[in-house]
């Protein structure tokens, strides 16, 4: 090895170190922006160390490259709103995904017109990657819809049976491609059939699932990076994508906990059909008891304990700073307040923990699901705001619902319930909420950031 591939290497393995340092920085809220900024570095340096790999012929091309991407994300990353955050990271996800099936594509192309005869290494990973990454794009692509609201849950009968025999011709071709190392229809067969798995694989997932798919979607990125790593014979982009791989697969563990699910559940149950929910009339007609600021105010004034649960409509009237002043004004009328985070409020994990952390709300406050549990019985008034599906007790209670066996915050066990949302909407998963029509539960119907704006005025007047 001459100096200079020395010197790569060793900026690779800076750059390696930094990325590991970053996550372990990730994984507590108050190292998060360190560990961020260590990660950032760390790709400054791999992007540094690889520009001066003496294989790289035309630096003007790249260039283009790199302006063009940074003009895209910056545009990207400035217009999208708050609330589209989690559509962002899907499309990053498949993108990455993407990334490295046209990355080996051109090495494939190139090594085939060369003449020469690709190491196993190389073809195994090449499949590996054009799998791989084609169902990371494509998938990604459909939970991007999903995430929006434009594309919806839907199977048909023996949907799970074509995406195993989907994946078992994907696999099957990728193995014969050891005999045939160059064959172009082989690789390209292996692509288009990820493409489609991926459609078929995330489309008949239930919406309330989702959150364990985006997970294990940024777990295949990595795979398919790393994948990509071992066909170029590139350690970073190893070490990288084995990262994100592992830490994708942490998250889906942990949101599969969250949601009481197997991978398998989610990944081969058949989809909720929509006569499986209840109807919204049936629910609510008769029932539901609107309240208004002013009697918040009151109910507020004489409570000792208040709990408030925020869900993804927070996020929409970005109600965080609101529902700061708020606490703060009940604390100072001798009152405690803490907020019950579920794992998967929102739409994205960590979502609510962020919004708060942005209005400077403590992390004390914010207790997880199963510690505020217990609790919901002693609060005097839980304030539910622009949360559904995560406070919704048919999880519990229906054994036949789409999201039977969901855990959810137990908030109708609270004294008296107050539920801020604009209407009777249901929420991700669809499906109508008893929460809203029980006894104890008063509705506030209105935006989140104005409601909460309300009742601190009411109760400033009181
Ligand atoms: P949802 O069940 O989606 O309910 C959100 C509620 O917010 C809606 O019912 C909506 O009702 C209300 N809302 C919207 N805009 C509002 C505004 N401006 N002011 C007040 N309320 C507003 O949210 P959740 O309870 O947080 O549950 C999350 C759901 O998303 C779960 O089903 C979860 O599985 C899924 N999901 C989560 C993730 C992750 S990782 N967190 C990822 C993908 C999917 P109105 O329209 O009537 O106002």
């Amino acid at each position: 090895m001459d100096a200079a591939s020395n010197l790569i290497q060793a900026g690779y393995i800076v750059a390696a170190v930094l990325f590991v340092l970053g996550l372990k920085g990730l994984s507590k809220p108050r190292t998060a922006v360190r560990g961020n900024a260590l990660g950032a570095t760390g790709m400054l340096v791999a992007v540094a160390v690889t520009l001066t790999d003496n294989k790289i012929l035309s630096y003007w091309q790249l260039a283009l490259g790199l302006v063009l991407g940074a003009a895209i994300g910056t545009l990207l990353a400035t217009r999208v709103q708050m609330t589209g955050m989690p559509e962002l990271v899907a499309l990053f996800n498949g993108l990455g995904g993407i990334a490295s099936v046209l990355v080996v594509g051109a090495s494939f192309l190139e090594v085939r017109d060369l003449g020469s005869e690709p190491t196993t290494t190389f073809t195994l990973a090449a499949a590996a990657t054009g799998l791989i990454g084609a169902v990371t794009f494509s998938g990604s692509l459909i939970a991007f819809g999903k995430l929006r609201e434009t594309i919806g849950s839907f199977g048909f009968a023996g949907v799970r049976v074509l995406n195993g025999l989907l994946f078992g011709a994907g696999v099957a071709l990728g193995l014969s491609m050891l005999g045939a190392p160059t064959s172009l229809v082989l690789i390209v067969a292996i692509v288009v059939i990820g493409l489609v798995l991926g459609v078929s694989g995330v489309i008949p997932i239930g919406g309330a699932d989702m959150p364990v798919v985006i997970a294990l979607l940024n777990s295949l990125s990595g795979l398919a990076a790393s994948a990509t790593g071992f066909a170029l014979g590139n350690s970073l982009l190893i070490i990288a994508g084995s990262l994100v791989g592992a830490s994708g697969l942490v998250l889906t563990q942990i949101m599969c906990v969250a949601m009481n699910r197997t991978l398998a559940h989610v990944l081969f149950s058949e989809a909720p059909t929509a006569a499986s929910a209840a109807d919204a009339d049936d629910v609510y007609a008769g029932k539901v008891t609107s309240t208004n600021a002013d009697e918040v105010a009151l109910l507020l004034d004489t409570a000792t304990r208040v709990a408030i649960v925020p869900g993804y409509g927070l996020a929409v009237a970005q109600a965080q700073h609101a529902v700061r002043d708020l606490t703060r004004v009940l604390e100072q009328n001798g009152c405690e307040v803490v907020f019950g985070i579920h794992p998967v409020a929102g739409r994205m994990p960590g979502h609510m923990n962020v919004l708060l952390a942005e209005a400077e709300i403590g992390y004390e406050q914010l207790v997880e699901m199963d510690a505020i549990n217990p609790t919901f019985a002693q609060t005097d008034l839980t304030i539910v705001l622009g949360a559904n599906d995560v406070v919704n007790p048919v999880a519990r209670d229906d054994p036949d619902s789409p999201i039977a066996g969901m855990p959810i915050l137990d908030v109708d066990k609270s004294r008296t319930v107050v539920v801020i949302k604009r209407s009777l909407s249901p929420g991700f998963a669809g499906i109508p909420n008893p929460l809203f029509a029980a006894d104890n539960t008063l509705m506030l119907f209105g935006d989140g950031k104005r409601a909460v704006v309300d009742i601190v005025q009411a109760f400033a007047e009181l």
